[in-house]
């Protein structure tokens, strides 16, 4: 069952889609030139389901979050000829969505963008919140910006390829979005954490739908919050 929260922001609004389908990102792109970013292992694994437009690939890793990244994206989109009409679809996990929000955010003074969240951690966390940026020299996440996506689609099918650790990693963050913020989610958890990390779909949407909930009610609250 697809469920939706909207997210209402000092910098925008934002439609976040929990179990909808990567295959119907169409359906929520506006009618404009619109430019891909992903990195090469989500494209290695979905570029099929990709819809039909030019794509701008990154490599992976933290240390690729920087500037530099972001510059050789805004040549591309500069040769791509892009202009403030285009609209940037970042198909990714948490680094592809930090790097591509942020290049919307600022080429040309700011492009319309949205993101289909491809890791667990992704999903639960970096697509709440409007979060943009990258690290500098050996900060993390030291320039950024504040700017809602559109809308985020946590496609709970894509994890299926995450491998081992990258769903611990966004599992990790579950457990504490749980610990902190409601007991009987800790207490589901517990019960049902095999099925959890098994990434059964029907748990893991569960899951997905309670840490969003949380996490929009603070960033509801609390919009620039501080830390990270
Ligand atoms: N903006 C925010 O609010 C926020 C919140 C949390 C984390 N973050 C940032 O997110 C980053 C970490 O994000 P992450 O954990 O998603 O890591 P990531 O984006 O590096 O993805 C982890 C790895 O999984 C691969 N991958 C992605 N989707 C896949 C899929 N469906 N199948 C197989 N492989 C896939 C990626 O290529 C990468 O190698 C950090 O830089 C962190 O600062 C931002």
């Amino acid at each position: 069952m697809m469920k939706t929260f909207y997210i209402k922001g000092i910098t925008g609004n934002s439609s976040i889609y929990i179990a909808e389908r990567l295959q119907n990102v169409n359906k929520y792109l506006p009618d404009v030139k619109t430019i891909i970013i992903t990195d090469e292992i989500v494209k290695k694994y979905y570029s099929n389901d990709f819809p039909d437009c030019p794509v701008i690939t990154i490599s992976t890793g933290e240390s690729i979050k920087t500037l530099a990244t972001v510059e050789s994206i805004y040549r591309q989109l500069i040769d791509l000829a892009c202009d403030r009409q285009t609209f940037i679809l970042a198909i990714g996990g948490g680094i592809v969505c930090d790097i591509a929000g942020f290049v919307a955010s600022t080429f040309q003074r700011g492009l319309r963008f949205g993101f289909v969240s491809t890791t667990l951690l992704s999903q639960v966390d970096a697509s709440v919140g409007g979060k943009n940026g990258v690290n500098f020299d050996s900060y993390k996440n030291m320039v950024g910006v504040f700017m809602q996506p559109e809308f985020v689609i946590c496609d709970i099918d894509l994890l299926n390829t995450l491998p081992k650790e990258e769903v611990a990693n966004g599992f990790a963050e579950i457990v504490k979005h749980a610990l902190i913020n409601d007991y009987s989610m800790f207490e589901f958890i517990e019960n049902n954490k095999t099925q959890a990390l098994s990434l059964d779909s029907q748990i893991i949407t569960k899951l997905v739908t309670d840490s969003i909930r949380i996490k929009s009610g603070i960033v509801q609250k609390d919009e620039k919050e501080a830390g990270n």
